[in-house]
């Protein structure tokens, strides 16, 4: 339930929202002491501006707000920030597009990571607007939290365990089974790769493995990168380096987030979710530079650095996502710096091996407030993932183009011909904006979810 939406009507103050353009023909229709108020304050509807109209005997009648800097969504963010802590209604025509954009910002505007300490004020609460399909709002909201909240939790809370022990939660809201290979076992389900980057950890890495919906179904699995610590291993991070690495779950916590989606909105979807849940920890038997690391795949791999963990547990989460041949795969990770060197940290890099799929995609996060950007699975520099004396190295010399070789490195674990697309992403708001806290942050699962609810015929 989100809190700051509501149903019933009651006295709701009306918003107006306006465009500089349009803000004359408004004024028009007004009563003399709205446009003398209007001219008093030099209110012009400028994005962002905000004008309060009290009547008569000095109630608050009316919002007007002024919008058009083309991020609609986010406006509607900054508009529930700002506005005192009262019941508001959309007093102007929307579609429903329009509808759900401004309802998805308000209630993206609401959250609070209050597990540790209570959230303060409360904010101010908006009639949900008529036009919208207020369930799906609900779901993308509650999914973000639920990818912020969980990315926001600190390791000490969010291990292997819990990280597991919430993906049995999302499970059991919608009637999934949800099964975990820990520790040992790994081994002898052959997850090796899994195994060898979690096991100096002192909570044992694990493999959670979620199923959802009918057998025959059009088939959809996400994997995400769950490293609930990563200190970067021996090749330990500096300070500042390892500062953020609580969101290195981030990837599992994205696919959790869109698979809530996915089951709340009953898609006709059959839905699998793989996640190695690990530490990158130090410790004596922690995995060195220059071992040499088997997969699922049985493809061998070289560690060139033990920082360069996350594509190490997804190999093997890939191979056994292959081996149903899945109509779409997507893999979620915070996987290298260097994407957000190339694209900086609001925009996730997709790699994709089909044309029609990341074009889709990229569409689709336009139109969702959700953007990607594409970036190339660019064939000459596969050579760098060779390994010297194994099939492959996590890690090439030198680092140029490290998200590329990151991505093509992952491709070599993904079964010739499965529509696949990974997403390279921060996970993460290092500045605050309107709807968007400092924090853990949801990012492409809207524009993810509306590209698998298209191609599933739903
Ligand atoms: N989790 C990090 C990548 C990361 C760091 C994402 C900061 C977002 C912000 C990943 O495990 C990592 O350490 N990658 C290394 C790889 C390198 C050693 C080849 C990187 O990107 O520096
Ligand atoms: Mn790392
Ligand atoms: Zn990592």
């Amino acid at each position: 339930m989100i809190k700051c939406l509501v149903a019933t009507p009651g006295v709701a103050v009306p918003i107006t929202p306006l465009t500089k353009g349009g803000l004359s023909d408004w004024l028009g229709g007004q009563l003399p002491r709205i446009a003398a108020w209007v001219r008093a304050t030099r209110f012009k509807a400028e994005p962002g501006a905000v004008s309060l109209l009290a009547d008569g005997d000095g109630n608050l009648e009316r919002v007007l707000a002024g919008f058009g800097d083309g991020e609609e969504m986010w406006e509607w963010a900054a508009l529930a920030s700002g506005l005192p802590g009262r019941r508001y209604r959309i007093d102007a025509p929307l579609d429903a597009t329009r509808a759900e954009r401004a309802a998805l910002g308000w209630a993206l505007a609401a959250y609070r990571f209050d597990r540790y300490r209570k959230a303060g004020k409360a904010q101010a609460t908006l009639v949900w607007p008529k036009e919208c399909d207020r369930a799906a709002v609900e779901r993308a909201a509650e999914a973000t939290f639920l990818v912020r909240d969980l990315i926001n939790t600190p390791a000490s809370d969010m291990g292997p365990r819990h990280l597991a022990a919430a993906a049995q939660r999302v499970a059991r809201r919608h009637g999934a089974r949800a099964t975990v290979i820990v520790g040992e076992r790994l081994l002898s389900h052959n997850f090796p790769a899994i195994h060898a980057v979690g096991r100096a950890s002192t909570e044992a890495p694990r493999l959670i493995d979620l199923r959802w919906g009918k057998k025959n179904a059009y088939r959809v699995t996400l994997c995400g990168k769950g490293v609930c610590f990563d200190t970067g291993g021996l090749d330990l991070k500096s300070a500042a380096g390892m500062k953020l690495m609580k969101k290195d779950m981030g990837g599992a916590a994205h696919a959790l987030g869109l698979a809530d989606m996915i089951m709340g909105a009953g898609l006709p979807v059959r839905l699998r979710v793989l996640i190695p849940a690990v530490e990158n920890s130090v410790a004596g038997n922690a995995m060195r530079p220059l071992d040499v690391v088997a997969t699922r795949q049985g493809t061998s791999v070289e560690i060139g650095n033990t920082d360069a963990e996350g594509r190490v547990v997804l190999a093997d989460a890939l191979t056994e996502a292959s081996t149903e041949r899945p109509d779409l795969l997507f893999d979620f990770a915070t996987l290298t710096g260097a994407a957000r060197v190339a694209l900086g940290t609001g925009l996730p890099a997709l790699f994709c091996n089909d044309d029609a799929l990341a074009g889709d995609l990229q569409r689709m996060g336009e139109a969702e407030a959700d953007p990607v950007w594409r970036m190339p699975l660019w064939k000459p520099y596969r050579a760098q993932i060779r390994g010297k004396v194994a099939d492959l190295t996590n890690a090439p010399e030198g680092g140029h183009g490290g998200a590329i070789t990151a991505a093509l490195f992952l491709e070599a674990f993904v079964g010739a011909g499965i529509p696949w697309a990974h997403l390279d992403l921060m996970a993460w708001n290092l500045q605050s904006r309107p709807g968007r806290p400092e924090g853990g942050e949801a990012m492409a699962i809207r524009a993810a979810y509306a590209l698998i609810a298209e191609r599933c015929g739903k």
